[in-house]
């Protein structure tokens, strides 16, 4: 494994910044003058520039000013400063959404917005494109050479949808593709002859609505990937005239995360580099440690979008954020921890929303490096330049990258899918938490995972994890064969393989066309009330060696063995004595079936014994307490591990007798290390 190259080549460090508004600012110049003062002093050295500054470039149609933003450029560059510069399509100014009412956005239940909020345009509007094409085209080739420049920031947070005239009429001509203009076959695949909603003529066919069409199964999804497809689209616009003037500095959009409502596997494939908005509730109803290893996963989608390529920490809170229900500060330590947490996941920057508290409107109690008393002596800014102060002795880090060998699948589709079906329970469907309490155990024995989709290739790894793989789209099944066929081990569990990726049930018995490699068929599937209690035992003498008894909670699937062994069974109920746990051999590898909703004591127990069994390379062969976990970054040769402790306690461990460079506080380190509360520790492997 090599190195990747840095973000950008103008400042091969690692960029720390974040958001900036100067627009909000332009009659206080003093304070300009400050802020450049007071970004050296926290040691900044990018910004996110002019994200929502349209208004401020573009006063009147076609009357541009970009004199403020020269100024601001300018002087940021000369203090050491790069800029991510902004596209502001993620908010119209009012006069363009007043000439051009079309512009704006329609709800599901087909009401127009008007002007006001954010990020509630259309994507179809053919004026809109145009308006957003040209104001990036000016700022493209006004700031080209510019030498602050380093990479672009389009629009915000790309989410909503539209349900508009133009937009239906796209959604038909998206539909027609699909089907090769066959209304039969997207009846089939539809299954609209339920409740008589067959469709004789395309223009009977509307985006799903509450005072519509909500029950088709088959049209909700196509709706949700035509969405992605047409935000893709608008984006690609979007982006057209910045490849054209500036072919050579990267491009990215920020992410949120899990956000239901894109599928971001498909959006990565036309980013440079990826970047996300982290906001995790630290010191909330769940542990600070269950919190870190939810954050972990999604981190590590991140990384995975683009095969293990380092993204970038867009967004993260200085303190608090002003929108989650409590707004509690973060503890000592907790600052560093978290912005260090994402550099050990594959993180090469660590940016803020944002930098200074606006005066007025929406975001003035949100958390900023510079808060509204307006100097450096306060806790949080002391925080943010230490971050920076720790991010400058980890240049040997940039680029670097971790090639895990087990893969946890998490697929957008399959999510819709799930969140979509009627049954087998309205509440607790659960997929992303089920997805990351099979992560958890990785986690805490610090086994690298990558976060990857159903389409990905399988091959570079050793273990396969699918929980609730419902949907299984074209091609998928056949992979999965492959990668066990080749000696690949493969986990799932139940809910799986039920429907493909129209939402038509299998035939023949689920889990449909994984029933082969799984060597077994599942009958029937059982919810349980809250108060349900049952139990699986592990035979005496199966083969993972587990012993004792695991609660079933939720879910518990009634399974037949076609071939496949039971490692466990149930211990109740009418179903008492089938198959709880199953592996089946196929090929060189191993299948294992997991029929029922369990708890940590068994993902833990079940995956310490595919760990060992499997020999897979952990970050560091330690013993890690509760809360603690280490990450692994390399460049193939060098090895930089991240200890970092997400619990109020300190907590010791034992490197045993192998020497590590403490890269942060240039030390030697071996023996026993203590981790303060939220500490952490970044190692590096002496050779
Ligand atoms: C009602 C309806 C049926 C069916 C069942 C489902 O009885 O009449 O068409 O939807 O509910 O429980
Ligand atoms: C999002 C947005 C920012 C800001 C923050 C607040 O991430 O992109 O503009 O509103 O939320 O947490």
């Amino acid at each position: 494994m090599t190195k990747y190259k840095p973000i950008s080549e103008k400042y091969p460090h690692f960029l720390h910044g974040g958001d900036y508004n100067p627009d909000q600012w332009l009659n206080y110049p003093r304070i300009l003058d400050e802020d450049i003062r007071l970004m050296k002093l926290a040691n900044w050295n990018v910004v996110s520039l002019g994200i929502f500054a349209w208004a401020a470039l573009e006063p009147e149609e076609g009357k541009y000013q970009f004199e403020w933003l020269d100024r601001i450029m300018d002087k940021l560059y000369d203090n050491g400063i790069y800029v991510i510069l902004a596209t502001p399509s993620a908010a119209p100014p009012a006069w363009l959404v007043q000439k051009y009412p079309e512009v704006a956005r329609v709800d599901s239940n087909r009401v127009r917005h008007l002007f006001g909020g954010r990020q509630n345009h259309c994507f179809t509007s053919p004026i809109y494109r145009e308006k957003v094409r040209s104001i990036n085209r000016k700022l493209a080739e006004r700031y080209k050479d510019h030498p602050a420049l380093i990479a672009w920031h389009v629009s915000n947070e790309y989410g909503n949808d539209c349900h508009c005239d133009l937009c239906q009429e796209a959604f038909r001509n998206w539909l027609k593709k699909k089907y090769d203009n066959d209304i039969k076959k997207l009846n089939h695949e539809w299954w609209s002859y339920f409740w008589s909603h067959t469709f004789t003529d395309w223009s009977q066919i509307q985006t799903p609505s509450p005072i519509g069409e909500t029950t088709i199964h088959g049209l909700n999804l196509d709706y949700k990937r035509f969405v992605t497809d047409q935000t893709v689209d608008f984006f690609k616009n979007e982006i057209a005239p910045l490849k054209e003037f500036t072919p050579n500095i990267p491009i990215t959009t920020n992410f949120m995360g899990t956000f239901p409502g894109l599928n971001y596997w498909k959006f990565a494939k036309h980013l440079d580099v990826i970047s996300w908005d982290s906001y995790p509730t630290w010191h909330g109803n769940e542990e600070d440690w269950v919190v870190a290893y939810k954050t972990a996963f999604v981190h590590d989608i991140n990384r995975s979008l683009k095969g293990g390529q380092p993204f970038m920490l867009m967004e993260s809170t200085p303190s608090v954020t002003n929108w989650q229900l409590v707004s509690k500060l973060k503890r000592p330590g907790m600052h560093a921890l978290s912005s260090i947490q994402a550099v050990a996941h594959g993180a090469d920057t660590v940016q803020y929303f944002q930098w200074r508290k606006s005066r007025g409107g929406f975001e003035k109690f949100h958390g900023a490096v510079v808060d509204h008393c307006g100097h450096e002596n306060t806790r949080v800014f002391k925080d943010v330049k230490e971050v920076g102060e720790i991010l400058k002795r980890l240049d040997p880090i940039i680029g670097t990258s971790v090639k895990p060998e087990v893969a946890i699948i998490y697929d957008w589709e399959n999510s819709w899918a799930i969140e979509d079906a009627k049954g087998p329970r309205q509440e607790k469907k659960d997929y992303l938490l089920t997805c990351q309490s099979h992560y958890r155990p990785f986690w805490s024995k610090c086994v690298p995972v990558d976060v990857i989709d159903m389409e990905s290739d399988f091959n570079r790894y050793k273990l396969l994890i699918a929980p609730m793989l419902y949907m299984i789209k074209d091609g998928v099944a056949e992979r999965i064969k492959q990668f066990v066929k080749n000696g690949g081990t493969f986990v799932t569990t139940y809910l799986s393989g039920i429907v493909n990726e129209n939402d038509l049930c299998y035939l023949g018995g689920f889990p449909g066309p994984l029933k082969e490699v799984l060597g077994i068929w599942s009958e029937e599937i059982d919810a349980l009330h809250d108060k349900d209690e049952n139990y699986v035992v592990f035979n005496e003498t199966n083969e993972l060696g587990i012993r004792g008894e695991y609660k079933t909670k939720e879910l518990c699937e009634i399974i037949h063995l076609e071939g496949a062994r039971d490692l466990a069974k149930y211990k109740e109920d009418f179903y008492v004595g089938y198959p709880a746990v199953a592996v089946n051999n196929y090929g060189n590898g191993k299948a294992y079936y997991i029929a029922f909703r369990n708890n940590d004591d068994f993902v833990d127990d079940f995956y310490r014994k595919i760990i060992e069994l499997l020999n897979i390379k952990r970050s560091i062969d330690i013993d890690l307490p509760i809360g603690v976990t280490a990450q692994l970054r390399t460049d193939g040769n060098k090895e930089f591990v991240f200890l970092l402790n997400f619990t109020d306690e300190e907590k010791a461990l034992d490197l045993k007798d192998i020497e590590y460079i403490d890269i942060v506080d240039n030390d030697i380190l071996s023996g026993k290390v203590i981790l303060p509360p939220y500490g952490f520790k970044i190692i590096e492997k002496g050779n």
